[in-house]
């Protein structure tokens, strides 16, 4: 029989409990065949600053900041009031036919740090739903201009965009595509822009002319007039913090300007803070692009909100052209949420008044701090920029062969750090970090030396169990 409400609450006290529940009732998401519907995680209760405590009472430094997104750090008061303040006062309005003040404050706020002429938002609920918002008004907008085979999509290997059908479509990790079904007549895939699995004995620089002029040929092979938009993570998250060579993201842009081809930068991550400033792609890469996404750090976490910055020159386009009636219908429920985007202005705040400050000098110490950890031999690189890095283990240093699936090393080292008080994100042969800004140097180190400790215990356990022989 299904427990109600009232039966189970207070219940959680016991960690098994919870993951009994869970495995009755509960789906998580990116679940394996093997355990779906079945599945239970580790716990978190509660969380302060960089802290989670987890459902063994654990304290864990919250190394990715949850999902890349709780920025100005957990138990914020002033999010949390402005949470509760907006809900009392407005909780909800129909962006159908009405409009609510703080979406219209943040949206001027949002212009005024964007680069270009990027003056516009279209809110959504998440990073997906901005992707896909992105795409479909590139479509929309080529349909009116009458160009209606203008509607391919060039992405990444290696680039992670979302999990609804189209932006899904364009994620390029291994596995990601495997039992999936996709829109993939409609995107085409480039190479990943990672230095560090470049061509053995080809300079950075070499590397990455190859991939501009890969993009180059995809474009005289397909025809300008099929492609439509060229979406790109300045720094890929999810596919391992990968910080593409110098000059890149200028080329590719170039490219994309010389055969109209929207340039649709996904700054899901990389926006609001990660990376010292609000927006990355003019403030640290010297582009313009013509549409940016951002989510998850626009509101640290606190409330589910997304959105699509677009520039003025595509609206003024599209009010020039000849089918005034002609409707961008898109549209979400939950668009220019007003508790969201109150949550947001407050955020902004604490993003102005020091906290960029604060990142871009502790980002530096972040880098290099975690940096020395490639003096161990599983370690084949320690990259990152900002508030991200990743460190990536390889079966040999001398031609940095990736370790095998099954040796799951980034689980192993989550493990352990774990147990001595750190929270990372295991990707495969890679842990992930992105820690709430709010980090200090002196919780830096403390990550650092946790991780140290835990990648020591995991090399000593792999040739324990002859998998790895140093
Ligand atoms: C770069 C990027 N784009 C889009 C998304 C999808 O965002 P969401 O999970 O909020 O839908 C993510 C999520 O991790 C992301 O990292």
């Amino acid at each position: 029989m299904a427990a109600k409400r009232e039966d189970v609450i207070g219940s959680f006290e016991a960690p098994e409990d919870m993951a009994a529940l869970a495995r009755d009732h509960l789906v998580q998401p990116w679940p394996t065949a093997g355990e779906i519907g079945a599945e239970a995680r580790g716990g978190i209760v509660s969380g302060d600053g960089i802290y989670v405590i987890d459902g063994e009472g654990r304290r864990l430094i919250d190394g990715p900041a949850g999902m890349w997104c709780v920025n100005a750090g957990h138990r914020r008061k002033e999010l949390a009031d402005v949470l509760y303040q907006q809900a009392m006062d407005l909780s909800y309005n129909s962006p159908w036919y009405t409009m609510n003040e703080p979406s219209v404050t943040l949206s001027a706020r949002l212009a005024g740090h964007a680069p270009g002429d990027l003056n516009h938002v279209f809110y959504t609920t998440g990073g997906s739903s901005a992707v896909e918002t992105a795409l479909r008004f590139m479509q929309f907008a080529n349909n009116v201009k009458g160009r209606t085979e203008k509607k391919l999509i060039v992405s990444r290997q290696g680039g992670y965009h979302g999990s609804t059908y189209l932006s899904a479509s364009l994620n390029g990790r291994p596995r990601d595509q495997d039992w999936m079904d996709s829109a993939a007549d409609q995107v085409i895939k480039l190479t990943c822009p990672n230095p560090f699995r470049r061509p053995e004995g080809m300079t950075e620089a070499v590397f990455c002319d190859f991939l501009v002029e890969e993009f180059r040929a995809v474009i005289e092979a397909r025809g300008a007039d099929r492609i439509g938009a060229f979406v790109a993570e300045p720094v890929m998250a999810s596919g391992g913090v990968i910080v593409p060579p110098e000059g890149y993201l200028r080329r590719m842009r170039a490219l994309c300007a010389e055969n109209d081809i929207l340039f649709i930068a996904d700054e899901v991550v990389t926006a609001f803070g990660r990376l010292g400033h609000v927006f990355a792609s003019k403030d640290v890469f010297g582009i313009e692009p013509d549409m940016i996404t951002f989510a998850k750090g626009v509101t640290s976490g606190y409330f589910p909100l997304g959105g699509v910055m677009i520039s003025s020159r595509l609206f003024e386009e599209l009010r020039r052209s000849n089918h005034p009636d002609a409707m961008f219908a898109h549209g979400l429920t939950y668009s220019s949420h007003p508790i969201g985007c109150a949550v947001a202005l407050k955020n902004l705040d604490i993003l102005e008044e020091g906290l960029l400050d604060h990142t871009r000098v502790v980002s530096a110490h972040f880098q290099s701090s975690l940096k020395t950890l490639e003096d161990l031999p599983l370690v084949g690189e320690v990259r990152g920029l900002g508030l991200m890095a990743c460190v990536e283990c390889v079966a040999d240093r001398v031609h940095n062969n990736p370790l095998t699936l099954d040796l799951e090393v980034g689980k192993r080292i989550d493990k352990h750090c774990q147990e001595l008080g750190l929270l990372v994100r295991p990707l495969i042969n890679m842990c992930v970090m992105s820690p709430p800004l709010t980090i200090t140097v002196p919780q830096i180190d403390e990550m650092t030396a946790i991780l140290r400790s835990s990648i020591r215990r995991t090399m000593d356990e792999l040739v324990r169990e002859g998998l790895w022989h140093g």
